[in-house]
C-alpha cells in the first residue's frame, strides 16, 4: 500500500517551479539587430548565418506589418501554453499568434472563418478569442474532440469543485478499486504500458465518468487525461510515430500515471477558468462530423476567410501519432487503417495504385514526382496522390469562400526520397489554376530548426501562402 502514497503538496511545488520557468522565458533579450520600423517596438531586422535577411517578430505580430513577396520572418511566439492553447501536444500545431494575426488582418469581428485542416483547433480558438464564428474541419475524430473542448467555456464554480473531487479521489487510488472491465482492450496494451499505469489509468478514466458533473466538464478532464498518456506510455515521448526504443531505456514508475494527471489538472484547471471568462457566448464554433477539406458540406459563398495548415505528404501519421490516447479516450478499439485512408498525405495506399507514373500537370511538380518514380513507386504515387487531394480542397474552399476573401495556407517543404518536394510552390500553382489570386506570399522560420546545416538541407521554412478567390 505504502507504493501509492503521493504527495499533493511536492506536485503543487513541481507546477509552481514549472510556471517560474516559463515566465523567465518571456524576458528573452534581443541581440544584434537593428530596429524595423520605429513605431513596431517588437519587430527587428537580422541577418542569419547565411547572410539572409530576415524579420524578427516578437509575441503579437502588427496588424498592419508590412510584408512584401518573398519576406522572411521569425516569428517569436510566447503563447502556446496560454490559456487553452496547450492543453494537448499536436504535430505541426500553429503557434496562436500566427492565426491571430492573420484573422485580425484578413477579417472582421462577426464574420465566419473556416479551418479545413484545423488539427488542434487554433485557428477556431483564436477566432473565438477575437469575436469571429468559425467551423474546423478535421478528418480525425481526436482533433475534433480536444479542439471542442479547447473551445468549449466551463462553470468556473463547477470546474474547481470537481477538479477538488478528483485530486482527492485519484490521491486515494487503490489498485483493487479496477476490475478488469474498467480496462481498455486494445492491439499491444501490455507492451505500451506497465501494468501497474495501466491500472490507474483505467482508475482515472473511471473516477472522470463518475464525476457528477456535465459532459463539457467531463470532456476537459478526458483530456487532460489524455495529454499525460504518451508520458507515462513505454513510446518515446518526442517522436511524432508511437513507437518504443529500446536504447532510451524509458523507466516509468508506479503512481507516475497519479502525479502526473494531478499535475495536468493543476496547471490546466486555472488556464481553462482564464479562457472560460473571456469567451463570448455569442461566438459559435463547430467542428462537424463527416467532412472532409476534400468534400465540405456548406453551401456555396459561406465564408469569410479560411486560413489553415494542411498535413505534409508522407510526413506525419497523425492516427498513428495519437494511437494511445485515442484508445484511452475510447474513440477506437481496433484497426486505425480506415481512418488512415482518408488523411491527405496518407501512405496507405495499395498495389495496383502506383504500378503507373501519374501526372498532376504541373510541370515542376511532375518533374520531382518523376525522379521520385525513379526511386520509389509507391512514394511518388503518395506524393502525386497528395497533390491531387490539394487540388480537390483549393476547390472546395474557393467554392465556400465569399468573393473577394482570403484563403491562407501556411505550408512548407519536405524530402521524399531525397527529393525536396517544394510543397508551397506546387500548390500556389494549383492555387492559380483554380482561380485563386495569388496575392502575397512569405515565410515564417521554423526556430527550432535553426541550426547550421547546408543550405539545400534546410527545410525550416515554413511559407504562407495568400490567396483570394
Ligand atoms: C498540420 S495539421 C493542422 C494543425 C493545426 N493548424 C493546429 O494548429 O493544430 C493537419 C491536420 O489535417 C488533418 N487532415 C488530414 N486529412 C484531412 C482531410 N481529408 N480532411 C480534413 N482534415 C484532414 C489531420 O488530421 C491533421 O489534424
Amino acid at each position: 500500500m505504502s507504493s501509492y502514497i503521493i504527495n499533493l503538496s511536492e506536485i503543487e511545488a513541481k507546477v509552481a517551479r514549472k510556471k517560474i520557468r516559463s515566465f523567465s522565458k518571456k524576458s528573452l533579450k534581443l541581440q544584434n539587430t537593428i530596429d524595423f520600423p520605429e513605431y513596431f517596438s517588437n519587430v527587428k531586422e537580422e541577418t542569419n548565418e547565411f547572410g539572409e535577411k530576415i524579420i524578427r517578430v516578437d509575441g503579437d505580430i502588427p496588424i498592419d506589418l508590412p510584408v512584401h513577396n518573398g519576406d522572411r520572418f521569425l516569428f517569436i511566439s510566447y503563447d502556446q501554453t496560454a490559456l487553452t492553447h496547450g492543453l494537448h501536444k499536436y504535430p505541426a500545431k500553429f503557434f496562436p499568434e500566427l492565426p491571430r494575426w492573420l484573422i485580425q488582418r484578413f477579417s472582421k469581428k462577426g464574420d465566419l472563418v473556416l479551418d479545413p485542416f484545423s488539427g488542434s483547433g487554433t485557428t477556431s480558438l483564436e477566432a473565438l478569442l477575437n469575436y469571429r464564428h468559425s467551423v474546423g474541419i478535421d478528418v480525425d475524430p481526436f482533433s475534433r474532440f480536444i479542439s471542442k473542448v479547447k473551445t468549449t467555456a466551463l462553470n468556473n464554480r463547477d470546474l474547481d469543485k470537481s477538479c477538488d473531487q478528483l485530486i482527492k479521489e485519484v490521491l486515494h487510488f487503490r489498485p483493487w478499486f479496477i476490475d478488469k472491465k474498467d480496462i481498455p482492450d486494445f492491439p499491444y496494451r501490455d507492451n505500451w504500458f506497465n501494468r501497474e499505469i495501466i491500472l490507474e489509468l483505467a482508475c482515472i478514466r473511471k473516477l472522470i465518468d463518475e464525476l457528477n458533473f456535465d459532459s463539457n466538464i467531463k470532456n476537459f478532464y478526458r483530456v487532460c487525461l489524455s495529454s499525460i498518456v504518451r508520458s507515462v506510455s513505454n513510446a518515446d515521448d518526442n517522436c511524432t510515430r508511437t513507437v518504443i526504443r529500446k536504447r532510451l531505456n524509458k523507466k516509468v514508475c508506479s503512481t507516475e500515471a497519479l502525479t502526473r494527471f494531478v499535475e495536468a489538472l493543476l496547471i490546466n484547471v486555472p488556464k481553462m477558468k482564464e479562457f472560460s471568462t473571456l469567451c463570448d457566448p455569442e461566438i459559435r464554433v463547430e467542428f462537424p462530423e463527416y467532412n472532409d477539406a476534400r468534400h465540405i458540406k456548406y453551401p456555396d459563398n459561406t465564408f469569410d476567410l479560411s486560413v489553415t495548415s494542411p498535413p505534409y505528404a508522407n510526413a506525419v501519421d497523425y492516427p498513428r501519432t495519437h494511437q494511445l490516447e485515442i484508445y484511452w479516450l475510447g474513440l477506437a478499439n481496433g484497426s486505425l487503417t480506415p481512418l488512415k485512408k482518408k488523411h491527405v498525405g496518407t501512405e496507405s495506399v495499395n498495389k495496383h495504385e502506383y504500378k503507373e507514373l501519374h501526372r498532376i500537370g504541373i510541370k515542376e511538380a511532375d518533374e520531382t514526382i518523376e525522379k521520385i518514380y525513379q526511386k520509389d513507386k509507391r512514394r511518388a504515387y503518395i506524393a502525386y496522390k497528395y497533390l491531387s487531394d490539394m487540388q480537390k480542397n483549393l476547390k472546395e474552399v474557393y467554392r465556400v469562400l465569399k468573393k473577394g476573401s482570403y484563403y491562407i495556407i501556411v505550408v512548407g517543404n519536405n524530402k521524399i526520397r531525397g527529393e525536396i518536394f517544394k510543397n508551397w510552390l506546387y500548390i500556389m500553382k494549383m492555387a492559380e489554376i483554380t482561380g485563386f489570386t495569388v496575392e502575397n506570399y512569405f515565410g515564417s522560420e521554423i526556430i527550432k530548426h535553426f541550426i547550421k546545416v547546408p543550405r539545400e538541407e534546410r527545410i525550416n521554412t515554413d511559407w504562407i501562402l495568400v490567396l483570394r478567390k
